[in-house]
């Protein structure tokens, strides 16, 4: 038996916890929490934005960051997604640091590992769009053979269904090689 649940509370897992940062028109840093967002092409992405404070930035500035919330920063990454720039000088709050881009104007958040740095491309039917210029990481995340240890990331996902965040699970296979075992040989 399945049941049928509609298309009340869609569900798609895993969703990113994405935390985008930006300036204001006075150079004041702000960071939102946003989820319903994936990667599109290969130096692409798309996040569903409604208006915030941050979209009114991203259209200000052509640009932002996006750094992927961690398990140390959870509790900093909901709020981020809790309270708008509007009321609470968010970053101020939280404690952490800014550093300018090097290659768009928009801040990163020095204590998020992960960070990429994106020029504006459009925002159309709440959908914003981007192109990735530069990938960001702090070398302790950068393993012997010069790749990001996704592992010590400790990266967090957000599941829709229980309004929780959950850590990312450990490897389970090998892509585009697996799969190899079921093709019949010509
Ligand atoms: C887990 C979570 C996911 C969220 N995802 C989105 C999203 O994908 N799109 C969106 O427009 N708002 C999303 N929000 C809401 C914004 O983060 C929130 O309205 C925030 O206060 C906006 O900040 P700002 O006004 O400082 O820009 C999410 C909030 C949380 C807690």
């Amino acid at each position: 038996m399945r049941t049928n649940l509609g298309n009340k509370h869609i569900v798609f897992l895993p969703q990113p916890v994405l935390i985008i940062a930006t300036y204001d028109e006075n150079g004041k840093p702000n960071a939102m929490n946003a989820a319903w967002g994936g990667q599109t092409d290969f130096d692409m992405i798309s996040i569903a934005l409604s208006k915030h404070k941050t979209t009114d930035n991203i259209l200000l500035n052509k640009a932002f960051t996006i750094s992927f919330a961690t398990k140390k920063l959870e509790v900093i990454s909901d709020y981020f997604g809790v309270v708008s720039a509007e009321k609470e000088d968010k970053i101020k709050k939280s404690g952490l640091t800014i550093e300018k881009s090097e290659f768009v104007n928009a801040p990163i958040i020095l204590e998020y590992p992960l960070t990429l740095e994106c020029e504006f491309v459009s925002y159309e039917n709440e959908v914003l769009v981007g192109r990735v210029l530069n990938v960001n990481v702090d070398n302790d995340y950068i393993n012997e053979n010069g790749k990001i240890d996704v592992s010590k990331l400790e990266l967090i996902t957000y599941d829709s269904i229980n309004g929780v965040y959950r850590e990312l699970g450990g490897v389970v296979g090998v892509a585009f090689k697996d799969g190899l075992k079921f093709k019949s040989e010509k």
